[in-house]
């Protein structure tokens, strides 16, 4: 049932091509308009939403992390994402014109279960964005948009991770063709460069070797750190989740932007630092910044593991190691840039002998608050 593969999250991150592709099958027209009458919503109750909070729990509040910044900019709408419990117990700005979006791949997560009964209690539509049909959250919810990225066995979540991502966009670019703001038109453009992702993720996956090897050699290190910008930012957090969960390895994932506000006195020389490098066409000229935060912390000794764009060569000469990924275009990088870390983390667990499905303390699905 490992489909060949040693462990369940390697077979999982081997799934991620499939995982984003039928997430966005049927789910535009031969036009290549969005087409998402699963919700049952009506377009008016949509169009009427003024602010969007997502609430989860761990790997996908990162996937609504990311889907903040995508869907701020395709809809101007704008979203908050709260952790599930800290919602729960909060006084959010939620009503009638909030559309409160949950993302969880089980569907049975309790606190984030608890947070949408909250979001209905205050009166805000809320959409399910779940992995498992029949599940309690979508059950729960207005509607529900099933990301169909297949069972997940693994605890540490890989391939519903991709899928979340992917459905939040689904919606975000429905949402803007709905409203028919300036970006609507950009609505199929999009679609179209998602659906060459899967072929880029599986790309991708054929160059993992080096990432193997880094991780090897790595077993006996005792603190990684992880920055990134924009959506590279939940990237990094995630990075630095899969490595605390899988290898029990104290890891942080900084926004890069927060360096001098403290963490670089975290850097001594030989601190391992993974840097998610935006593609150079990212606006505001947040690949020269970054770029320059890794010139910063190679300066102090840091080594520095820099995942970065084909054909990008501003980053070799303060590169300890570059790991390429495909190009696609900026809020698209995290369904690639993300599979690199998930890798370290499985291999940097493999060579320490840990038991990579079945992480010590947790468990795939938080049924209790
Ligand atoms: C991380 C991980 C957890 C889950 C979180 C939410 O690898 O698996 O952080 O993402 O517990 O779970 P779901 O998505 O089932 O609500």
């Amino acid at each position: 049932e490992k489909g060949g593969y040693d462990t369940f999250m390697e077979k999982e991150i081997f799934d991620q091509p499939h995982a984003v592709g039928d997430t966005l099958l049927g789910r535009t027209d031969e036009a290549g308009h969005l087409v998402l009458d699963e919700l049952r919503i009506s377009e008016e109750q949509l169009k009427n939403v003024d602010r969007i909070t997502v609430v989860a729990c761990g790997t996908a509040a990162y996937a609504g992390m990311v889907a903040k910044y995508a869907i701020e900019h395709w809809t101007r709408i704008p979203v908050e994402v709260s952790l599930a419990h800290e919602f729960r117990y909060s006084d959010p700005i939620v009503n009638e014109r909030s559309l409160v979006v949950s993302i969880s791949q089980s569907g049975e997560t309790m606190d984030t279960l608890m947070a949408v009964k909250h979001a209905r209690e205050l009166g805000a539509l809320t959409i399910s964005v779940c992995n498992t049909h029949g599940s309690t959250i979508p059950r729960e919810s207005d509607a529900v948009l099933y990301t169909h990225a297949g069972p997940e066995i693994a605890v540490a979540s890989t391939k519903a991770f991709l899928a979340q991502i992917t459905a939040c966009y689904v919606l975000g670019l429905y949402l803007s063709q709905l409203r028919g703001g300036t970006f609507a038109d950009d609505a199929q453009a999009v679609m179209k460069e998602l659906h060459e992702v899967p072929a880029k993720i599986e790309e991708l996956l054929g160059t993992m070797g080096r990432v193997q090897e880094i991780a090897r050699f790595m077993a006996d290190t005792r603190s990684v750190l992880f920055l990134g910008r924009n959506v590279g930012f939940p990237i990094a957090m995630e990075g630095a989740l899969k490595l605390k969960e899988l290898a029990y390895i104290h890891a942080e994932g900084f926004a890069a932007g927060e360096l001098k506000h403290g963490p670089i006195a975290l850097i001594e020389p030989g601190q391992p630092v993974f840097v998610v490098v935006p593609g150079p066409d990212t606006p505001h000229e947040l690949h020269k910044k970054v770029v320059s935060n890794i010139q910063e912390i190679r300066a102090r000794g840091a080594r520095t593991i820099v995942i970065a764009q084909e054909g990008d060569e501003d980053v070799v000469p303060f590169a300890d190691e570059v790991i390429r990924v495909p190009r696609t275009s900026p809020l698209l990088q995290p369904l690639l840039t993300v599979v690199p870390l998930q890798m370290f983390a499985l291999h940097l667990s493999t060579a320490k002998g840990l038991d990579v499905d079945q992480p010590r303390n947790l468990a795939k699905s938080v049924t209790v608050e």
